[in-house]
């Protein structure tokens, strides 16, 4: 059976390539996209998103559009490292098909976790300002999804955006603070995303010349730049298709329960994901997190998956 898909997204290259992963496996039911800021504003990725569903001819797929604005800190957007717009890439725009829904993401959230009561998977790859005012609309939300799954966060590996924080939980830390705190979140941070980017072979062998597969190779080599500037990594870490991938292969991923909390300060602290791993606070755990991955068995699963859906 298919797991019923709700995708909180910034497209953003690794996001594009998140929900191509959610649109072509067979285990994944997409039953929507909520745009959010982050790799670029919120006009911007909403467009992505759109564009990347007219690209693989989904239509059906509708789109909320998300918040404009963190919760309490400034805007703080990543196009130098996605692209201009926040993708890399001539998409095309998107036309009437894809009109966003006419009611925010926030309630668009509320409205499918009551429509797949007990079912849905609410994934999160961007920041969490649309899950936190979903749950400020309906306090009940956790009770009526399946699992809150986050990518985000650094725990024991560097952060990207600070020394402790991730993108993610950095660009609105006191949302991300609420979301860890309330859902029982399954979250999969750098210490799983950061080291398993894609084979350079596959990336190479993608034909450049049709749309998708172009497409797709634009934002691997792009996203890859980045890595290899600043870390020495050879290949884009595509970490959002790394928490849907874990919905579909149980042994993917080493997850472990603990208690998490995310810093909301500011300075070095904003954002920062706390996992008790010792029991030093004696607190029961409010989550699970990744705190590793089966690299090898992954690069195999995204590889077969995004190459059917190029076909
Ligand atoms: C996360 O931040 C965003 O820029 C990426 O799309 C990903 O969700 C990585 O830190
Ligand atoms: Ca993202």
């Amino acid at each position: 059976m298919s797991t019923p898909l709700l995708l909180d997204t910034d497209p953003g290259c690794d996001d594009a390539l998140a929900i191509v992963f959610a649109l072509e496996h067979a285990d994944i039911d997409l039953v929507g996209l909520t745009s959010i800021f982050g790799n670029a504003p919120t006009a911007d990725t909403t467009r992505n998103a759109r564009s990347i569903l007219e690209l693989f001819d989904r239509t059906d797929v509708p789109v909320a559009a998300g918040a404009d604005e963190p919760l309490l800190v400034d805007l703080d957007t990543a196009e130098h490292i996605h692209g201009p717009g926040g993708i890399k890439g001539d998409l095309p725009e998107p036309t009437t098909a894809t009109e966003p829904v006419s009611v925010p993401a926030a309630q668009f959230i509320v409205d499918q976790a009551r429509e797949h009561e007990g079912e849905l998977t609410l994934a999160a790859v961007g920041r969490l300002t649309n899950v936190a005012l979903a749950l400020a609309l309906e306090p009940d939300l956790p009770d009526l999804l399946d699992e809150t799954l986050i990518m985000g966060g650094s725990a024991f590996e560097a952060g990207n955006v600070s020394p402790l924080a991730s993108a993610n939980f950095w660009g609105d830390p006191h949302a991300a603070r609420r979301v860890v705190r309330d859902t029982d979140p399954t979250v999969v941070p750098l210490d799983a995303t950061q080291h398993s980017g894609l084979p350079a072979a596959w990336i190479e062998g993608l034909a450049r010349d049709a749309p998708r597969s172009g497409a797709v190779y634009e934002w691997a080599t792009y996203y890859s730049q980045d890595d290899l500037d600043r870390y020495g990594i050879e290949t884009a870490a595509i970490h959002d298709v790394m928490a849907l991938a874990g919905l579909v292969d149980d042994d993917l991923l080493e997850m472990e329960a603990h208690f998490m909390e995310v810093g909301a300060d500011d300075g070095l602290a904003q954002g920062a994901l706390a996992v008790d791993v010792q029991g030093t606070r004696d607190e029961d755990p409010n989550g699970r997190v990744a705190l590793g991955v089966d690299a090898d068995r992954y690069r195999e699963l995204v590889t077969d998956t995004i190459d059917r859906a190029i076909e």
